[in-house]
This record gives C-alpha cells, structure tokens and sequence, in this order.
C-alpha cells in the first residue's frame, strides 16, 4: 500500500536501542566546509567526533563517503570525458575522503577500517563482507571505499548495497538539509517537511532522497532511510536517538 506523500506529525520512530547496526552516508561536498573543493581539517574532525558519539551509544557504524568535494576540484578537466573514466576518478577521490576520516576517526581513538571496492592493498583492506561484519562486532567503524566498484552507480547507491550487505537496521543519510520537504526550502518559503514518507513516494513524486536504485535497493530490503542535516555538531547522535528533526522513509 502507498502511504500518503501528505507530512506527517506521528512522531512513533524507533528508539535508539533498537539500532544495532547502522549505515551513515555522507556526500564529500559536507568534508569541505565553506571551501568550494577539497578536505577542512576542522570539519572532518567535527564528522568524526559525531560517528564517535555514535559509536559511544553502543551502535556499530558504518560508512560511504561521496567525492563531490574532490572531484568538484578536477570538474574542468573531467569535462568531455567519458563517463566510465570520470566516474572511476570518482571512485579515486572516495578513497581520499575515507583515508582522511579513518585518519581523524582513529586521532579520537576510534578504531576503524577501510575497506575498497576497487584492489588497492597498499592502502586499505579489499572489501570482504564477512570481515567487514567481524571489524564491526569489534565495534570498529568500517569505511566503505570506491562506491560499488562499478561507474554508473552513484554513492548513494553504495551505501544502499552495503547497508543491505551488512544487515544494517538503518541508512542514515546526511544532508545539508533537516529532511524531505514538499518544495526546496531555501527557494520556498511554505515548504513543509516531511516527518515520514513510503519509498514509493519519494520514487513517484521523484523527491531527490536519493537516486531510484538506492531507493528501490532500500526498499527491498526494508532499510529505513534516515535524512537528517549533518551539519550541526552531535545531530547524528540525537537523530539516531530519534530526537531532533529528521524525514524517515520506509514501507
Ligand atoms: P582481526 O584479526 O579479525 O581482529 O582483524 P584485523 O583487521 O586486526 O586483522 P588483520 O591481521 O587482518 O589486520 C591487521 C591490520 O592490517 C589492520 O590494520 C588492517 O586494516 C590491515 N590490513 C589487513 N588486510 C589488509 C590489506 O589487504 N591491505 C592493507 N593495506 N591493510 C590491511
């Protein structure tokens, strides 16, 4: 059945407890602050220190990063590209986004690994689904690089893969925005935003969640999508809470 796209004020979202396990998705561009590309020091530490409360809730975590901040820096010599070759350049910058956390996870002594998609044994461990749940029950926060592996697969869909791979309770998904909203509301004024939405309407209604395949992936799976703002410090810990403000989307 197809829940109305109407916003909703029933607030009866699981608590914290009940988050065992839990996929964070963050796009590159949040690892960059205010600078227009690249990797602020200071905020990459701030991210860190909020997967730290997370992991101090007793929840296991695990991440995909994006590359936008990265590849935002190689966009003119990217154009005219072909797709498969700008999108393994992608794969590239995610690597450098997930070894720039893992280095401040593990400053704040968080205990991590990074896993990728694409071989490159020299810096990270492959990808290795059974390990990756092992690192986990350790309670070390596994970092997902490369995306799938795959050009023509967004992060977003990574994270969708391995949230399902993973058995995770729930893919949180950090936004410069607080959640789904009826219009964009830095343009709109009298957007509303959603408290919980289907997946089918965030596909029909085409809302920009995230891109179908993930979407259709989460679903599947029955992984709730958790949008909430990543940029206000220790938010991700209240909304894993379920406190704070926040669109969940699910059947
Ligand atoms: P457990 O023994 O299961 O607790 O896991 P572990 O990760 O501590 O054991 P392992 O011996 O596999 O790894 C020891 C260290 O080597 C960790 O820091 C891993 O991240 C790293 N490591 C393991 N495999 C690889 C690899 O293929 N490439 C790279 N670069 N590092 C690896």
């Amino acid at each position: 059945m197809t829940m109305s796209a109407k916003p909703m004020t029933d607030k009866k979202i699981q608590p914290a407890s009940q988050y065992k396990r839990i996929m964070l998705k963050m796009s590159g561009e949040v690892l960059m602050g205010e600078n227009q590309y690249g990797l602020d020091p200071a905020t990459v530490k701030r991210v860190a220190d909020d997967i730290k409360a997370v992991v101090d809730l007793g929840v296991e975590v695990c991440v995909v990063v994006g590359a936008g901040n990265i590849y935002r820096g190689v966009a003119g010599a990217a154009e005219g590209m072909d797709r498969t070759t700008a999108d393994y350049m992608g794969m590239l910058g995610i690597v450098i986004n997930a070894l720039a956390l893992q280095n401040a996870l593990e400053h704040i002594g968080v205990h991590t690994r990074v896993q990728s998609a694409i071989r490159m044994d020299s810096i990270c461990e492959p990808y290795i689904r059974r390990k990756a749940f092992r690192h986990m029950q350790k309670g070390r926060v596994v970092i997902f690089a490369a995306g799938t592996g795959n050009p023509y697969f967004t992060t977003d869909t990574a994270a969708a893969l391995r949230a399902s791979e993973m058995n995770c309770d729930a893919l949180f998904k950090g936004t410069k925005v607080d959640g789904v909203y009826t219009a964009d509301p830095h343009k709109d004024k009298t957007a509303t935003r959603f408290d919980r939405i289907s997946y089918m309407d965030v596909l029909t209604k085409d809302l920009k969640v995230m891109d179908a395949t993930a979407i259709s992936l989460a679903r599947e799976n029955n992984i709730p999508i958790i949008i909430f703002s990543v940029r206000e410090k220790g938010n991700l810990a209240q909304v894993v809470q379920a406190k704070g403000k926040y669109t969940i989307v699910t059947n």
